[in-house]
């Protein structure tokens, strides 16, 4: 159903890999509420996924730009800017990569030199992204970008390693960027934190299916899935939220400020019956 609350807005998404990718999901949702798109991804990303449909299904050009390469950044803005013929209202950072987690390394003996690709890639790219429009001037007033983090930024979730920091990172970027766009061209900046989702970033996590269970059932509401991750990130796009900037917003169902579920209790007294 659509409100065109994104009406003539125009928009990048970045991370849209497959259709479980919840880049993929924002980006149908921005459609059907009428912005114009421009996607992007790694060129290896494009190579590999399956972007071009997605394309299809929203008519959008896609971009290739690594997102740690500063060229590359510079070119899918001014393309990007052509193709809308004027300034971009929102993007959608949705990209993450945890180089040690991907080779099995231990979070207490990490590869120092992978896990600076972890931070650039997941983290230091969004400060990249904000860098390239700020210098082209490429975001209208009243312009919002969302990144997407999760709460291991907050709390200690040990599988998750690496991408805690590059997490904690990605946040206070979001801060301290959003704080000069503000001030200079009424730019928002805020990340989402995110409930864990099944998708090939997310499989990445160690034990990521116990995982999922175990939130699901600290949430009152359940895990947030990504169609409401894609719903939420469009409000933040609109008009509607305005004011809202430097803000990590948690999307999961209430996981963050639960201390213990009656869920998770019964459990735990199943385990020890006679008690
Ligand atoms: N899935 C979860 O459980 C979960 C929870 C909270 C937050 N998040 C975050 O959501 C975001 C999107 O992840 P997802 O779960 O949709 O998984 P995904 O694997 O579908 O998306 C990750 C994207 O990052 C892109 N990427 C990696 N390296 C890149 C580079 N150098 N340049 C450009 N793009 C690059 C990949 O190509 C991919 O499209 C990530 O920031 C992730 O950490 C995910």
């Amino acid at each position: 159903m659509s409100n065109n609350l994104l009406k003539g807005k125009k928009g990048i998404i970045f991370g849209a890999l497959d259709d479980k990718s919840i880049a993929w999901k924002t980006a149908l949702k921005c459609h059907e509420q009428g912005a114009q798109i421009v996607l992007s991804n790694a060129p290896v990303a494009i190579r590999m996924g399956e972007i071009s449909k997605l394309a299809d299904a929203v008519e959008a050009p896609v971009i290739g730009a690594d997102v740690t390469n500063m060229d590359d950044l510079k070119t899918l803005f001014e393309e990007s800017q052509k193709h809308f013929n004027g300034g971009i209202d929102f993007i959608l950072h949705s990209i993450g990569m945890g180089m040690n987690v991907r080779k099995g390394k231990h979070y207490t003996e990490i590869n120092y030199e992978w896990n600076q690709k972890t931070l650039d890639i997941s983290a230091m790219s969004l400060h990249r992204v904000l860098h390239t429009a700020w210098e082209l001037d490429a975001l209208n007033e009243w312009g919002s970008v969302v990144g997407l983090s999760y709460i291991a930024a907050q709390r200690v979730f040990p599988d998750y390693n690496e991408m805690a920091d590059a997490k904690a990172l990605l946040e206070s970027v979001a801060r301290s960027f959003g704080y000069h766009y503000g001030v200079r061209k009424k730019v928002r900046v805020n990340t989402i934190s995110q409930s864990p989702t099944r998708t090939t970033a997310g499989s990445g996590v160690k034990g990521f299916d116990a995982f999922i269970d175990y939130a699901e059932k600290m949430s009152p509401l359940g895990n947030a899935s990504s169609d409401d991750c894609a719903n939420y990130c469009v409000t933040l796009f609109s008009d509607l939220t305005r004011f809202v900037t430097m803000q990590n917003l948690f999307h999961d169902g209430g996981f963050s400020f639960t201390g213990v579920s009656e869920a998770l209790v019964y459990q735990m007294q199943a385990a020890h019956p006679q008690e």
